[in-house]
């Protein structure tokens, strides 16, 4: 997952600008130390034939600072028809604005000038604005590109800083707001949101949705389509085109039993339903952890529930990450390394040990990789993201290496008391957010000062803020992939038939771990004979095939090109097209392959797929998500 690993944009040297303000937001142009957002209230017209959202938004502010008479809330690419001051008994008083200094990362602020008596505590604005066909947190999809082909998507993804470009807000992940919708869409096609979901249509295109619990911006979420529910438990189900709802549902079936679990590992569940929503597969990531309802990729529908994995992932995250949220995105690790920690909790419980170490074996894999490409400022946990848009620093350091920083405190602690200790944060913290540091204080006096001697403050100082892993790093084994690992070893020396190998009985991580470890340079005669023993090319299993294909592609065996193609044009999901992307650009043939497919599927990726694509197929060191 090493995206943009060797060729992100060129970051300001961290020497040369003054040390980082924990806690501080540095990619947001909001004034919320003056104001903060409370409320949202949106009414917005989905819009497919111009791409356009159209309509208000009333956000309802505390004022936390007695002179300030300018409020900045935080856009990219809107359109902005009115701001209005609503008055107690819904009057409107037209206010001034203006746009600010554009920022190519951060987008524009937009500025309201206060009339000078409005001194209350609390006070409401209005905006009246239009979203842009290119927003980057939106994808608009053509009824082609969907599963049922005959109605067109839309869905947001908010995560990292995009909110702004559908909603004007303060983004930050520090500032937390309930919120309400009313949301008009055409008649037959289904709005759901990160929020109370009515499983029943809409007659008239028209749905209510209401967030109780305080979330920040980043969480917002919008998906539109032609979508049906199908239920799974008493408290989750899943919605999804008509076409993919039964193999979904199907696929998921264990997410009501992940929910139980997860509760009696990490305390109540605080969010009334887990639902998930299935995406059409531009989908850039492989989930969304949208409160209430988690945005799914398809391509983890193989049938056979293998790569579930990534359900346990974005439910975790209803502890680690919405529950306690990271302050900043240089906090990242505190959501995502929480959560795989919570994740292989999940798995290990459900399915076992073997499946948990396999996981995690392979994530350590991963881990590898990014170290060894990443420059090594970039392999902190707490990382400097100054300049820089934390879309285009993705890399599996805050999952994997947050990951084995919590497996090492539970290595020291036990797990009984390590589990308490985890429990206790959530709780404590719960509606949040919190910086590293914070965290850093809260470990300190609640589980170190206890127990004095079991770690020192410089081994957790190596795990927060340097680089690489430390020395002292507990490091997943799995004993499964030594079988593998021999049997590859055989096969490659010539000393067994592909026939002969126990691939059938391989679960998906063991050909995950056969197919990664290749050499270099494969006879092509050996990859057709596995590929008639194992029918590689044609698999459904969407991670075993990016994993063979990048084979293929190193050994230029013709026979998965075709498939090479499909894949390309149809799955949108940047984890598994972006090395595949970059693997093609290694030799001029494979290079004019790339940007023969890249110029057909570009128009069916997102915003945020694109900025990535374009500079390994365009070499446009300068793209960025915005333009
Ligand atoms: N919240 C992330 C996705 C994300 C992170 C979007 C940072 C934008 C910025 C989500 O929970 C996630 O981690 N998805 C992973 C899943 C995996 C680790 C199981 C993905 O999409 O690959
Ligand atoms: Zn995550």
């Amino acid at each position: 997952m090493a995206l943009l690993a060797s060729s992100s944009v060129v970051a300001p040297r961290a020497a040369e600008l003054e040390p980082i303000v924990p806690g501080r937001d540095y990619h947001t142009l909001a004034n919320t130390d003056e104001f903060r957002l409370r409320h949202l209230k949106l009414e917005l017209q989905v819009l497919f034939e111009p791409r356009i959202l159209s309509g208000i938004a009333d956000l309802t502010l505390e004022r936390l600072q007695p002179t300030a008479r300018q409020v900045r809330l935080d856009t990219r690419d809107l359109t902005i028809r009115h701001v209005w001051w609503v008055g107690n008994t819904g009057e409107l008083v037209a206010l001034p604005f203006q746009k600010g200094a554009y920022d190519r990362t951060l987008g524009t602020p937009l500025e309201i000038d206060l009339p000078a008596g409005l001194n209350a505590a609390e006070f409401k604005l209005r905006v009246s604005y239009q979203t842009r066909p290119d927003a980057s947190g939106l994808q608009w999809v053509p009824a082609a590109q969907t599963a049922g082909k005959t109605d067109p998507y839309l869905y947001s993804q908010s995560q990292a800083i995009n909110a702004r470009s559908w909603v004007p807000l303060q983004d930050s992940p520090q500032v937390r707001f309930t919120y309400e919708a009313t949301i008009h869409v055409p008649v037959g096609l289904r709005a759901v949101m990160s929020a109370a979901n009515n499983p029943q249509l809409a007659p008239d295109g028209v749905y209510h949705f209401d967030m109780p619990q305080a979330i920040p911006s980043y969480l917002l979420a919008l998906g539109v389509g032609k979508l049906e529910f199908q239920a799974i438990g008493p408290r989750t189900g899943v919605y999804a085109e008509p076409p993919v709802l039964a193999a979904a549902a199907a696929e998921f079936a264990d997410v009501e039993k992940m929910l139980e679990t997860s509760e009696q590992l990490f305390g109540a569940y605080r969010w009334g339903r887990y639902d998930l929503l299935i995406l059409p597969p531009s989908f850039p990531f492989g989930g969304m952890e949208n409160p209430r309802l988690s945005f799914i990729t398809p391509t983890v529908i193989a049938g056979d529930r293998s790569l579930v994995a990534l359900i346990a992932h974005e439910l975790a995250h209803s502890w680690s990450g919405n529950l306690v949220t990271n302050s900043t995105w240089r906090d990242l690790w505190l959501n995502e390394g929480v959560t795989v920690f919570l994740e292989r909790r999940i798995l290990q419980a459900l399915y076992g040990q073997r499946r948990h170490d396999m996981e995690d074996a392979l994530g350590l894999q991963d881990l590898r990789t990014d170290i060894a490409d990443l420059p090594p400022a970039d392999t902190v946990l707490a990382i400097d993201l100054r300049g820089r848009n934390p879309d285009d620093v993705f890399s599996d350091v805050p999952y994997e290496k947050g990951r084995l920083f919590l497996g090492w405190l539970e290595s020291r602690f036990g797990r009984a008391e390590f589990d308490a200790f985890l429990r206790g944060y959530f709780d404590h913290f719960a509606f949040q957010s919190i910086s590293t540091e914070q965290f850093r204080a809260w470990l300190e006096q609640n589980l170190i000062a206890e127990r004095p001697g079991v770690v020192s403050a410089a081994e957790i100082d190596a795990w927060l803020y340097r680089p690489g892993l430390p020395p002292s790093a507990v490091l997943p084994h799995s004993t499964a992939f030594a079988a593998v690992d021999r049997a590859r070893h055989e096969w490659l020396a010539g000393k067994r038939s592909a026939a002969s190998l126990p691939g059938k009985e391989w679960t998906t991580n063991e050909w995950l771990h056969f197919l990664n470890h290749f050499p270099q340079r494969t006879v092509r005669t050996r990859l057709s004979e596995l590929d008639d023993a194992f029918g590689l090319t044609t698999t459904g299993n969407n991670e075993i095939a990016h994993s063979w294909l990048r084979i293929a592609i190193r050994n230029e065996y013709t026979p998965a090109y075709e498939r090479l193609a499909s894949y390309l044009e149809t799955i949108g999901r940047r984890k598994l097209i972006k090395p595949l992307y970059e693997d093609l650009m290694k030799t001029p043939a494979g290079a004019a392959r790339a940007a023969a497919i890249y110029a057909r599927a570009r128009g069916n990726y997102h915003p945020i797929a694109v900025a990535t694509l374009d500079r390994i197929v365009y070499g446009r060191k300068d793209a960025q998500v915005t333009r």
